[in-house]
């Protein structure tokens, strides 16, 4: 490794320490009380970092959990259009965030609400920003997991523990994005109709946060594993090899979307000039 790179390397790694001991040791800059998290600003280029790996735009509407002086909010609506909220306990920042969005003229896109981020309501969020610790992540982790299948959530310096990030980029900071997976653990029955004849197959769907395993049954007989799992949001995909003409064999290639108890979409079936695609649903049966 070059001295260069030795260098860089470890004095981003002290600044990401020392960064990370105010937040954790000082105390808030403005705060009466304690908060669940005192206030130390993300970086600009870390804003703008994280906002772009969330892939934010004009359709967006983003929330984020402790605004401190509404750089991110005003960002989203500044830089890339969106919709936003900041959400902050100290009432000073809340009057510093209202003036900045005014003197960025986004103060129509943009709203800031003083109350607790535990006491508000995140459903109509598409995006989530947040710059909390780790034990506030954690406590705010099942009401992320609820949120609607593909909302976006993007940190920094703190993860979010076993809940593997989908993405993770490190630009002065560790910036990490979760797209909120949609629930599919359980038992699923499928019908589809193939160029031999109409096909049922019954899946059983393994979940831990977006990764997914499972088993399938074509026509109750043979069981196989899913191919090839993948969850991203709402879109689900998967590979079963159909057996049931054993001079015939080819891979199914599905692909779908997930709502609630019901998956549909098209699945391809062989390869090449070979292949035909065929429309496909599926409905849970059991937990
Ligand atoms: C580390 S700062 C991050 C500020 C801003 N999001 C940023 O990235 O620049 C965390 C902020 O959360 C606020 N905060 C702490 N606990 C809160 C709570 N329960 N509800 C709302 N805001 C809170 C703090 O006052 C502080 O401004």
């Amino acid at each position: 490794m070059s001295g260069i790179a030795t260098f860089s390397r470890r004095t981003a790694a002290l600044y990401c320490c020392a960064c990370t001991a105010v937040l954790i040791l000082s105390p808030p800059a403005t705060a009466q009380f304690p908060f669940d998290v005192p206030y130390v600003p993300t970086p600009q280029v870390v804003v703008d970092e994280m906002l772009r790996v969330a892939n934010v735009g004009p359709r967006d509407f983003v929330i984020d959990l402790g605004s401190g002086d509404g750089r991110i909010p005003i960002t989203a609506a500044k830089k890339f259009g969106a919709r936003a909220l900041g959400v902050e306990l100290d009432e000073h920042l809340i009057f510093q965030s209202e003036e900045s969005a005014r003197q960025a003229a986004v103060e129509d896109r943009v709203t800031f609400l003083h109350q607790d981020l535990f006491k508000t309501d995140i459903s109509r969020a598409t995006v989530i920003t947040m710059y909390l610790l780790p034990a506030v992540n954690r406590r705010l982790r099942p009401r992320l997991l609820d949120l609607k299948p593909g909302t976006r959530i993007v940190a920094h310096d703190f993860d979010l523990e076993d809940w593997k990030p989908d993405r993770k980029v490190t630009i002065r900071k560790n910036v990490f994005l979760w797209i909120v997976p949609a629930k599919v653990a359980g038992r699923w029955r499928m019908r589809v109709m193939l160029p031999g004849g109409e096909r049922d197959f019954e899946f059983e769907l393994r979940q831990r946060f977006q990764e997914i395993d499972g088993l399938a049954r074509v026509e109750g007989r043979i069981a196989a594993p899913l191919w090839e799992p993948k969850l991203d949001g709402e879109r689900i995909s998967f590979i079963m090899v159909d057996t049931a003409d054993a001079d015939n064999e080819a891979s199914l290639y599905f692909l779908g979307r997930v709502g609630g108890n019901a998956m549909e979409g098209e699945a391809r079936r062989g390869v090449g000039k070979a292949q035909t695609t065929v429309k496909w649903r599926a409905v849970r049966v059991g937990s």
